[in-house]
């Protein structure tokens, strides 16, 4: 069995880039469990399905037919055929992924989906519940932080950059939204994993908290 790196945090906490760059310097593969929840999300939605009815979410998950593959070193999903990406980052799937997310059977079958990956090989996962509940055995968990208007900051810029008319202030509240349901959801809450290193990004550049993440699981 390979490694699993849990990288957990809160959202625009540098997870995504970090652990790009983490899984690059190591040769691993890259997964991005937010992109499944948000999925589910987006499968339920183009089903006409209302995010907050859980059982219409259920149904629409269970009734879709979903295939995990490796392309460019990453793994990634197929639903009823089609590869969503761009579409995972829309505004309607970002506003209702935090519902979604806390329905206690999406997350069983997005964490049971996520424990199969190992079988792909050696692989760096970010997420909210990596190391708490993914893969809690795991000797490598990582929790990373920043200041909430750093967190909003990058995540403003990051949506400027790419075209989505948005203002700061409202980012700053979706971002504190959906911090709130994520830490005070029942099931699986964000929360520091047990002998997870915590690592504080504000004053950090990309490449400090990727080399700090990698010479500690090289044990350097
Ligand atoms: O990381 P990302 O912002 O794409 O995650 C989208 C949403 O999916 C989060 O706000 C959270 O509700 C949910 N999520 C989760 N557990 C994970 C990853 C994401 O609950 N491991």
């Amino acid at each position: 069995m390979g490694k699993a790196i849990a990288i957990d945090g809160p959202s625009a906490s540098g997870k995504s880039s970090v652990s790009k760059g983490v899984a690059a310097e190591l040769g691993f593969m890259y997964v991005d469990s937010g992109a499944l929840y948000r999925g589910v999300t987006w499968q339920a939605i183009r089903k006409g399905v209302d995010a907050t009815d859980a059982a219409a979410v259920l149904d629409a998950m269970h009734a879709a037919d979903w295939d995990f593959f490796v392309q460019d070193g990453a793994a990634i999903f197929s639903v009823d055929g089609d590869v969503p990406v761009q579409e995972l980052r829309e505004k309607d799937v970002r506003e209702s992924v935090a519902h979604v997310a806390a329905i206690p059977e999406v997350r069983k079958f997005v964490v049971e989906s996520l424990q199969s990956l190992e079988n792909f090989g050696s692989l760096v996962m970010e997420g909210r519940d990596i190391g708490t509940v993914v893969f809690p055995d795991s000797p490598y968990k990582f929790y990373l932080d920043a200041d909430p208007e750093e967190r909003a900051m990058r995540r403003y810029r990051e949506l400027v950059a790419a075209g989505e008319d948005e203002k700061a202030h409202e980012v700053m509240d979706s971002l504190k939204k959906r911090d709130k349901i994520d830490s005070t959801r029942k099931t699986d809450p964000l929360v520091v994993a047990p002998g997870a290193q915590v690592i504080d990004s504000t004053l950090m550049t990309l490449e400090e908290v990727i080399q700090t993440v990698v010479d500690s699981v090289r044990g350097e």
